[in-house]
């Protein structure tokens, strides 16, 4: 189905076969740059990321990511090996070597290093971590608001696997995806365990009714930077903004609907369950707040 858009969909660019990528220390081009087929990331998921964006220069919210990218790695007990200030120059070595100056996306993985033997224990894990940087030339390109569809995968409770965990192990929300496509939709909407509109699989989800600016709690959803510059903007600029509890019904009579990422920024949503969302193109909330935030990052 070639229909299909995705909301990290950016504009070809032929320069990214030939980018280099940081891997542990070194900077090698592309194709040479792997990992152990022992890699507890590659074997089971064992690892945190973050995704981060450059505008003219300067990485977005830079410290915020490193601090989420810590705070992820101490939750699951993974030594990054390297200080904040260590972490960030690989980020910039990385940008100076593909001599990148705007419009490039980075995804800074960190896994628990190689295994000594294919099993699931961390204690196996012995030679680690494994800390990739790959970063690309990126300019978000949709040609149309992201249709979404309510799937059956849910946004869990913190015990089981916490959705504020940006971790390797994405399978819940591949899942999702996957259900929204066989849908007919780009991507998904999950639901809370109480049946309240949570977030999508890979971004965090707003409407706007009657002026008013809506999201979720927060407590089931990644804790998007994105997602609370976008509330902080509202804040400063005089626009009500809620985080509570709503469902399908406050939603597919939403006036407007985006989502927010490091990746789009605010992304339009059109369509969600078969139903048009307002005009089923971008609204003016979505507008305006998609120009402060440019402001924000200088883009
Ligand atoms: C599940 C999920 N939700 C939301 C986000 C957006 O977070 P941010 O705004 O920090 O990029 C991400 C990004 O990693 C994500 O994986």
């Amino acid at each position: 189905m070639t229909d299909h858009v995705s909301t990290h969909q950016a504009e070809e660019d032929a320069r990214n076969e030939a980018i280099l990528i940081w891997v542990n220390g070194r900077i090698v081009p592309k194709a040479e740059a792997m990992v152990s087929v022992y890699d507890s990331g590659f074997m089971l998921g064992d690892g945190v990321w973050e995704g981060i964006r450059l505008y003219n220069g300067t990485w977005a919210f830079l410290d915020e990511h490193i601090e989420r990218l810590f705070e992820a790695a101490k939750a699951i007990d993974l030594d990054i090996g390297r200080s904040r200030a260590e972490v960030a120059q690989a980020l910039k070595d990385t940008q100076t070597a593909n001599g990148m100056t705007s419009d490039a996306h980075a995804r800074l993985m960190v896994t628990r290093g190689v295994k000594t033997r294919p099993f699931q224990h961390p204690r196996l894990s012995q030679r680690g971590p494994t800390m990739v940087i790959i970063m690309e030339h990126s300019r978000p390109s949709l040609p149309r608001p992201i249709r979404l569809a309510t799937v059956p995968h849910l946004r869990g409770l913190p015990m089981t696997q916490d959705p504020k965990l940006n971790s390797h192990s994405k399978l819940n929300c591949i899942l999702a995806c996957i259900a929204a496509e066989k849908a007919g939709a780009d991507e998904a909407l999950m639901l809370d365990v109480h049946g309240f509109v949570n977030t999508t699989n890979a971004c965090n989800f707003f409407i706007v009714r009657k002026g008013e600016v809506w999201t979720s709690t927060g407590d089931y959803c990644m804790n998007g930077i994105t997602r609370q510059k976008v509330i902080d903007l509202c804040r400063a600029n005089g626009i009500p903004v809620f985080e509570r509890n709503f469902s399908l019904v406050d939603t597919y009579s939403a006036d407007e609907a985006f989502l927010t990422g490091t990746f789009g920024a605010q992304t339009p949503v059109g369509v969600i369950d078969g139903r048009t969302i307002g005009s089923g193109q971008m609204g003016p909330m979505t507008e305006r707040l998609r120009g402060l935030y440019k402001q924000l990052v200088g883009a």
